[in-house]
């Protein structure tokens, strides 16, 4: 009897481990990108919002806050898988820069605290592109509700072609502006952390200390910031490691002579959108590799040949995610004439 009642608990937990089983594999198929697990006023906002079924496909990171917090950062790191990886993909090694630097911060929230209703965002990712150069898309963007732009981009003296609006912007200390004239008050300013002297770099940067050693950046940094603490946040590196790993789909592992291969802020700014937005047009994406005399951004006299000679990213892989998308009418491309 008592043997017959053991097959049968053998049995019955048999079952209930394949059920696990099949559940975690469903889940892991259909949600690779984490499962909600914060419930923060913005996040709950973005969930009763209605996405096209391309967008909700691709927005595989589940629903969450896009940074990280001074009071949960180390909790939330640990749910997003962050503590396993280190920069640029997570915290590990770096735990107690990221620690400084987010106790320099005083806010942490997706948009400013007076704005309403932030639901339904129809976004648009601005690219430093050659090709926006006299397209007159000025107003266009500036259409937006939210207007996502990156590094140095300046909206200065390039209004008619790329706007005035910029709601967030997305920068590393090498590449956010140092001149006051580039100032806005409504932006959003977004630290994607690459290495740990990004931390100490934004840490000192805002409690007002000199900056001794530069030697750790890839060129010059930023010398002042431009922004106020309340206007800075810290990207969760979730975001950069799932665009790499499960969007761009670059290796994870490099041999001893091989540079290792990061996303463009480009691409980390369209994942980043597609994490806040419920509708994603692009402008200004373009690399046009053919012709290398071409100009790389619609500032500046770059050429194409400056981003041939990029060994850190991979711009054809880059260029096949962002002709998916499109082929997949899962975002816009303003630039199409
Ligand atoms: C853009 O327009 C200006 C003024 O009309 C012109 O001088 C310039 O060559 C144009 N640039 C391109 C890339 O077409
Ligand atoms: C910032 O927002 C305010 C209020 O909406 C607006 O009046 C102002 O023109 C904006 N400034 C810039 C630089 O966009
Ligand atoms: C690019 O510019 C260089 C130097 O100005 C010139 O020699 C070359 O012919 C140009 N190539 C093309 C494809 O226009
Ligand atoms: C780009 O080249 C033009 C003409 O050669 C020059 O006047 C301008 O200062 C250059 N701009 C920059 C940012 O170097
Ligand atoms: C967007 O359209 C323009 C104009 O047709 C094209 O040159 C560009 O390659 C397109 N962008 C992307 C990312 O495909």
């Amino acid at each position: 009897m008592s043997v017959m009642r053991r097959i049968i608990i053998v049995i019955f937990l048999a079952a209930g481990v394949t059920y696990v089983i099949l559940l975690c594999n469903l889940w892991r198929t259909n949600n690779y990108w984490l499962p909600s697990t914060d419930s923060d006023r913005n996040t709950d906002q973005l969930i009763a919002c209605t996405l096209k079924p391309s967008v909700s496909a691709i927005r595989k990171l589940g629903i969450f806050s896009p940074f990280l917090c001074t009071s949960n950062f180390l909790q939330v790191s640990e749910q997003h898988g962050n503590h396993k990886f280190e920069l640029p993909y997570g915290i590990r090694k770096a735990e107690r820069f990221f620690q400084m630097a987010l106790s320099r911060l005083s806010y942490c929230g997706l948009f400013a605290e007076d704005n309403g209703s932030p639901s339904c965002k129809k976004c648009v990712v601005v690219g430093n592109g050659g090709v926006l150069r006299n397209k007159s898309l000025g107003e266009t963007i500036d259409s937006y509700d939210v207007i996502i732009r990156m590094n140095n981009g300046p909206v200065v003296g390039y209004e008619g072609d790329v706007g005035r609006r910029t709601t967030f912007r997305l920068f590393y200390p090498e590449s956010v502006f140092s001149d006051p004239v580039h100032y806005d008050p409504n932006t959003t300013a977004v630290l994607v952390v690459f290495k740990t002297h990004d931390l100490k770099w934004l840490k000192d940067l805002l409690s007002g200390q000199r900056l001794i050693r530069t030697y750790a950046f890839w060129k010059k940094p930023a010398m002042q910031l431009i922004y106020k603490p309340h206007q800075i946040r810290i990207l969760d590196p979730v975001i950069t490691r799932k665009t790499a790993h499960d969007l761009l789909h670059l290796p994870t592992k490099f041999s001893r002579h091989e540079k290792p291969k990061h996303p463009t802020t480009g691409l980390i700014a369209i994942a980043f959108a597609f994490q806040i937005c419920s509708e994603v047009h692009l402008a200004g994406f373009k690399y046009n590799l053919e012709d290398r005399n071409s100009s790389l951004h619609y500032y500046g006299n770059d050429t194409m040949f400056q981003m041939t000679q990029n060994e850190y990213h991979d711009i054809a892989a880059e260029q096949r995610f962002l002709k998916e998308l499109l082929d997949h009418k899962t975002i816009i491309n303003l630039t199409e004439e």
